[in-house]
């Protein structure tokens, strides 16, 4: 398999969060630590690969509604992955082409790849920042000088809410709820942890390979949204958040009860 090109700084002997996703999404952007990482997670973990596509799913689905239904045309996407298919900025600036959209990653290789996207769009930025350090993220002029704070943002914690352990999620996602504008939206989706063995073990997998991986109680997922309103359905396992075809709740496959979404709204 021909390996993708990146600097030769990066290191990649061991996998990365992006890449191994990548490499569970069907993705090129990923390469041999990555590969035995992700295929060994497949084959001990039913469902999973089923389960990072509707983690893109729902992705594309609450964008679109923030863009379009809801009108807002700010994102700051965090831990936002290497670019895909349908990403933030062209689900949202499909819906209103003046959507400004900001993507962090911790992964330097976003940045490297995210470069074709900004030489194009002059409506998005991607900076290189770890989530756990807001002050830093939001001080970063690629954020702040990019996106007005003064009205609505979308924050997205998006398939990235997992990778922060519970010592520091508390006070980082309340620093993001706290730096928004009445009106603005926060949108999570994590991992995780009804009681079934899968979903515990994927977190193992993960803070074993890739130092953070935490399973949380959907209670515990509802609380990071603070006082925000939550909008409807509420905090649900991921394909039933605003499905596009019924989804029957009883039936849920086993990838489909590994992650739990949810939308929150920063009232007046
Ligand atoms: C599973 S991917 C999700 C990507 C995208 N949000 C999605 O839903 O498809 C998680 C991403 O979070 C990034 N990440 C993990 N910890 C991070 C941190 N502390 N700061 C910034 N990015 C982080 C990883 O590099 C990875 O790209």
């Amino acid at each position: 398999m021909t390996e993708p090109t990146a600097p030769a700084d990066l290191d990649f002997s061991r996998p990365t969060i992006a890449r191994a996703y990548d490499r569970l999404l069907g993705g090129k952007d990923n390469f041999e630590a990555d590969r035995q990482l992700a295929d060994h997670a497949i084959q001990h973990i039913p469902g999973l690969q089923e389960s990072a596509l509707e983690n893109r799913e729902v992705l594309v689905r609450g964008v679109r509604h923030l863009a379009g239904e809801l009108g807002v045309d700010q994102f700051l996407d965090l831990g936002s992955g290497l670019p895909t298919v349908q990403n933030t900025h062209e689900v949202a600036q499909a819906a209103n082409p003046d959507a400004r959209v900001v993507y962090v990653d911790i992964d330097p290789m976003v940045l490297v790849q995210g470069r074709a996207i900004l030489d194009e769009n002059h409506r998005t930025n991607v900076i290189t920042g770890d989530v756990r350090e807001p002050d830093g993220v939001l001080g970063d002029p690629g954020v702040r000088d990019f996106l007005d704070f003064d009205r609505p943002v979308v924050v997205m914690l998006v398939g990235m809410l997992h990778y922060l352990s519970p010592e520091v999620a508390d006070a980082v996602v309340s620093r993001y709820r706290d730096a928004l504008a009445p009106g603005s939206y926060l949108f999570l989706r994590s991992l995780v942890n009804t009681g079934l063995p899968a979903q515990e073990e994927l977190a193992r997998i993960t803070r074993e390979n890739l130092e953070e991986g935490w399973a949380r109680a959907p209670e515990d997922i509802e609380h990071h949204f603070g006082d925000f309103e939550l909008i409807d359905p509420g905090v649900v396992y991921t394909a039933l958040w605003r499905p596009d075809e019924p989804v029957d709740a009883n039936n849920l496959t086993a990838g489909q009860q590994l992650g739990m979404a949810g939308l929150g709204r920063k009232k007046a």
